[in-house]
């Protein structure tokens, strides 16, 4: 099972980031994850659509079509998702072949907030309904305070965030296996 984990902060000590990387060092044998970095994805303009994608979309989308599975991680600002990860999605939702159809998808999300981006994973379910993926309904993987659960190296400090962790990874690949069976 390969699974692209899309990451929706672009700042280097985000938090997002460190949980995306905790959540795929928790992966089982045989299972790889590898975090896509949206740095490099342009602004959307239709215009510069109607020429064709610019490479940075265009591999985005062959990474989403390559993947068996996605994850994303998103932060919360103002009670939605990243204007980053909107845009990448964007971009890489457009015709032809929109690559995200019927990918499982696993959401994670933290803030420094208490409710820890819970408001922001409504959003992007709904973005991801129109993509026609199918996104994981539980157990969600919220984490408040992002700023008080981490260490500056990334290392999770919080015990109960890091069984949450492991709840969501074990249920997130379980999951995806039953469905690859019903096909
Ligand atoms: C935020 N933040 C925030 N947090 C939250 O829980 N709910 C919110 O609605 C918002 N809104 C918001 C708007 C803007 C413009 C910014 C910059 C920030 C705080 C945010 O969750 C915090 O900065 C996270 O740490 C960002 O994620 P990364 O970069 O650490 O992954």
């Amino acid at each position: 099972m390969k699974i692209l984990a899309i990451q929706g902060s672009l700042r280097v000590g985000s938090n997002n980031r460190k949980l995306l990387k905790i959540v795929l060092e928790h992966l089982p044998s045989g299972v790889t994850g590898e975090i896509y970095e949206l740095n490099e994805i342009p602004l959307f303009n239709g215009d510069v659509y109607d020429k064709g994608f610019p490479d940075p979309v265009d591999r985005l989308r062959e990474k989403v079509r390559m993947a068996d599975d996605i994850i994303i991680s998103t932060p919360e600002y103002n009670y939605s998702i990243s204007g980053v990860l909107k845009n990448a999605i964007d971009w890489a939702s457009l015709a032809p072949q929109q690559p995200f159809k019927g990918k499982p998808v696993g959401i994670v999300s933290t803030s420094s907030g208490l409710f820890g981006g819970v408001r922001s994973q409504g959003h992007i379910r709904q973005v991801l309904q129109y993509l026609e993926c199918v996104t994981m309904p539980k157990p969600e993987l919220i984490v408040p305070q992002g700023q008080l659960k981490f260490d500056e190296a990334g290392k999770l400090t919080d015990e109960k965030t890091m069984k949450a962790v492991e709840a969501f990874t074990t249920a997130f690949v379980g999951w995806v296996t039953k469905m690859k069976n019903a096909e």
